[in-house]
């Protein structure tokens, strides 16, 4: 294959700013929203942001870089992208399927979950006897409802994929980010003018050396937040691979990582505006996940009185901005591996990943039921394994493939390929093939150690 040249025929994204808003789009998701202020305000505050942005410099951004260069490099799906030797066998490579395959399925359960939050607030937000906490429990256990909104929200996705790169994925991303932004600045003004607003504040932004002492000490604040990076920006899993496969060769590969890196971290930091002050000022305690999102930020809205329908309404369509975005990325991979190995054109081939991934969300979504489906809640260990386990370990596999199989030569050429400082080889250099992999094995044992815990 001629590396340097880009494949006749294949996608690409039409501008800088369009790939920048596709790649944030997929970075940005619920990992900003309901986990990113929870971990910041539990794992020390201040001296938490301090090292969570110097591990984004660090870990984050090379990983992202080298995702993007064996994308760009390889121009191909993640099939093709990891395949060595004669036989063409890409081990990675079917890791960056199996990662996105059992993400997406349990993305669009949730993913279900805001649409159906948020036409209950355009039609008025009541929430009847049940009360918040029963809503959401009954809802989220009945398959049959939370099935028809995973598939509504799964649909919303194909319609969008079914375009292509350029006409659906660039085009709707250039258009739901800078909305997403323009919301979450909104909700952190309710959100911070709210009475008692600085009791949040102080738990996200005061130092606070007690919180990493009692929450297990530096080495689970620093597994906390490299984890959250690795999370938060997509990376370990192929996606920005896929999405770099589509970069042109005009573009310099640090300085987009730069803006992605930079745009998540400021979004996760303003979800912290957004959430934790409005939280405070009703008394709840802060917390992660979908109880923050469907329980407790409905009592939120209920403390703004009228006014508060149309920040509710705001607030789904924010978080299922984040979600949508988020799980086209998990989607393309897919399609582009299926629509590029086998003679299905793209419509076919996103039809087909559609279909299957349709069942599979609808048995996550059957699998919600207080029984489990057989005895197993598949939303929890789908995302415990890939979080803990498969996102490190695969990362680490590319670090080496990237050295071994590519290259530091090659993979620096492609790098620095229009990058205005030239320098930045050398460094890239000692992080990918000595810090970048240290810090991603910590990363697994912390993992491997929490996840055996939580299964
Ligand atoms: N990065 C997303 C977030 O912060 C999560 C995500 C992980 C999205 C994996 C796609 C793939 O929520």
């Amino acid at each position: 294959m001629s590396d340097l040249m880009e494949k006749k025929g294949r996608s690409s994204f039409g501008s800088k700013f369009g790939f920048i808003m596709a790649a944030v789009g997929s970075a940005v998701g619920l990992g900003n929203i309901w986990r990113f202020p929870y971990i910041a305000g539990t794992y020390g505050g201040g001296l938490f942001l301090l090292l969570y942005i110097a591990i984004v410099a660090i870990l984050g951004f090379s990983m992202l870089t080298l995702e993007f260069t064996i994308g760009r490099h390889k121009n191909a799906n993640v099939l093709d992208a990891f395949a060595v030797g004669k036989k063409k066998r890409s081990y990675i490579g079917w890791l960056c399927i199996l990662i996105p395959f059992l993400i997406v399925s349990y993305y669009n359960v949730i993913g279900g979950w805001i649409i159906k939050y948020l036409t209950i607030f355009v039609t008025g937000g009541d929430f009847g006897s049940a009360g918040y906490e029963g809503t959401f429990g009954e809802f989220t256990s009945d398959p049959v409802a939370s099935g028809v909104f995973t598939v509504i929200f799964l649909a919303l996705c194909i319609i969008v994929l079914i375009f292509g790169v350029q006409k659906g994925i660039e085009k709707v991303s250039k258009i739901m980010m800078p909305a997403l932004f323009v919301m979450l600045v909104f909700m952190a003004v309710v959100s911070l003018t709210m009475p008692g607003a600085i009791e949040g504040l102080k738990f996200m932004f005061v130092p606070n050396f007690e919180s990493i002492a009692e929450n297990g000490g530096f080495l689970q604040m620093l597994s906390a937040a490299t984890g959250q990076a690795f999370y938060s920006l997509s990376v370990g899993m192929g996606i920005a691979v896929t999405y770099g496969s589509y970069l042109k060769k005009d573009q310099s590969i640090p300085q987009n990582a730069l803006s992605v890196c930079g745009l998540d971290t400021m979004v996760a930091i303003f979800s912290g505006l957004a959430v934790l002050p409005a939280i405070f000022s009703v008394g709840i305690t802060p917390s992660a996940g979908p109880g923050l999102v469907f329980i407790s930020f409905p009592a939120v809205f209920e403390a703004l009185g009228g006014f508060g329908i149309v920040v509710g309404v705001i607030f789904f369509l924010l978080v299922l901005f984040a979600a949508w975005t988020s799980a086209i990325s998990l989607l393309e991979v897919l399609i582009s591996a299926l629509e590029e190995k086998t003679k299905l054109s793209r419509k076919g081939a996103t039809l087909v990943v559609a279909a299957v991934i349709t069942v599979t969300s609808i048995l996550v979504a059957i699998s919600m039921q207080p029984e489990g489906l057989f005895g197993v809640n598949l939303l929890d260990l789908f995302d415990s394994l890939t979080t803990y386990v498969m996102l490190p370990l695969t990362g680490l596999l590319m670090c080496f493939f990237l050295v071994k199989v590519i290259g530091m030569k090659n993979a620096k050429e492609e790098l620095l390929l229009n990058c205005k400082s030239q320098k930045l080889g050398k460094v890239w250099e000692v992080a990918i093939k000595y810090v970048v992999p240290v810090l991603i094995a910590f990363i697994l044992v912390m993992g491997i150690l929490t996840w055996t815990k939580v299964i």
